[in-house]
């Protein structure tokens, strides 16, 4: 394990924003296609760490549903050949490394021989135990929440059940991510302060680390920078941290009142 990092405060899942493969090309003076290949490079490497340092979850960002309508048809075939080519080329390395890929999104969407190559590659690797790939393909998390609420209503009618009954735990249980926990860590690259409509539901005490380096640059060690980062904070899950108190207003004289 990179010796830094406190074995007893492992992020369970640790999700990724993959951004910046067009810049990288783009001061190359390199087409984005380069770019996209490179990024597809760092996937590798980065899952491969997770692994080796037992990273239950890692999930990552890899076609938002917006995204694929507004880029050039060519890209969009591009991005696809280059997923079917990673999704054939990695899964030996996949198996010696014992991770499972599963995948969350709309991917009926996915042209059918895209899917092909997902289906193939989540069965060569269904009974990996390490590190679970999850790759968010054709992914935005308004329409999964859309996708959620469908399948609940439509639950909920069957079943007659009243609207007073839906718990959080229920819209959970729709999601596609029902059986991962919530990251612990979103990590985006390329400097974007936005969270670019990923997994909204589940990083609502999730923390975060936006690094300005460009995902083909990115590698398993800033990784684990990042969950170093992570492991010196404190996390309050909406609480008040450790040792402060709640302030009572009541008590306070009316001069150190701030409003
Ligand atoms: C954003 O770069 C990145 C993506 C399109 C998502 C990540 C895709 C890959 C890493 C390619 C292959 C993926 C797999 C799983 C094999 P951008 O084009 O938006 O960059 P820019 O913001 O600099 O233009």
């Amino acid at each position: 394990m990179y010796r830094r990092l406190d074995p007893e405060r492992m992020p369970q899942h640790v999700a990724i924003i993959m951004d910046g493969n067009g810049r990288w090309a783009g001061k190359r003076s390199l087409k984005r296609f380069f770019g996209h290949q490179q990024g597809a490079e760092a996937v590798q490497y980065v899952v491969e760490t997770a692994s080796r340092v037992g990273l239950p979850w890692l999930t990552l960002y890899a076609f938002s549903l917006e995204n694929n309508l507004k880029r050039p048809r060519t890209e969009v075939n591009f991005l696809m050949r280059l997923l079917k080519s990673y999704l054939t080329n990695n899964v030996q390395r996949m198996n010696d490394n014992n991770v499972r890929i599963q995948y969350v999104g709309r991917t009926e969407e996915l042209p059918e021989e895209v899917r092909e190559r997902m289906r193939y590659a989540e069965e060569a690797t269904r009974k990996n135990t390490g590190t679970t790939l999850t790759l968010a393909l054709n992914y935005g998390a308004r329409s999964e929440l859309v996708d959620a609420f469908r399948r609940l209503v439509a639950d909920v009618q069957r079943k007659g059940l009243c609207p007073e009954q839906i718990t959080e735990l229920d819209i959970h249980r729709y999601l596609y991510t029902a059986h991962m926990p919530d990251p612990d860590l979103l990590i985006r690259t390329s400097g974007e302060m936005r969270v670019s409509n990923f997994l909204l539901w589940q990083i609502a005490y999730t923390e975060i680390f936006v690094t300005e380096r460009l995902w083909p640059d990115f590698r398993g060690i800033h990784m684990l920078e990042a969950i170093e980062d992570y492991q010196r904070r404190e996390r309050r899950y909406g609480g008040l941290s450790d040792g402060t108190e709640s302030d009572d207003v009541e008590s306070l004289p009316a001069n150190q009142m701030v409003v």
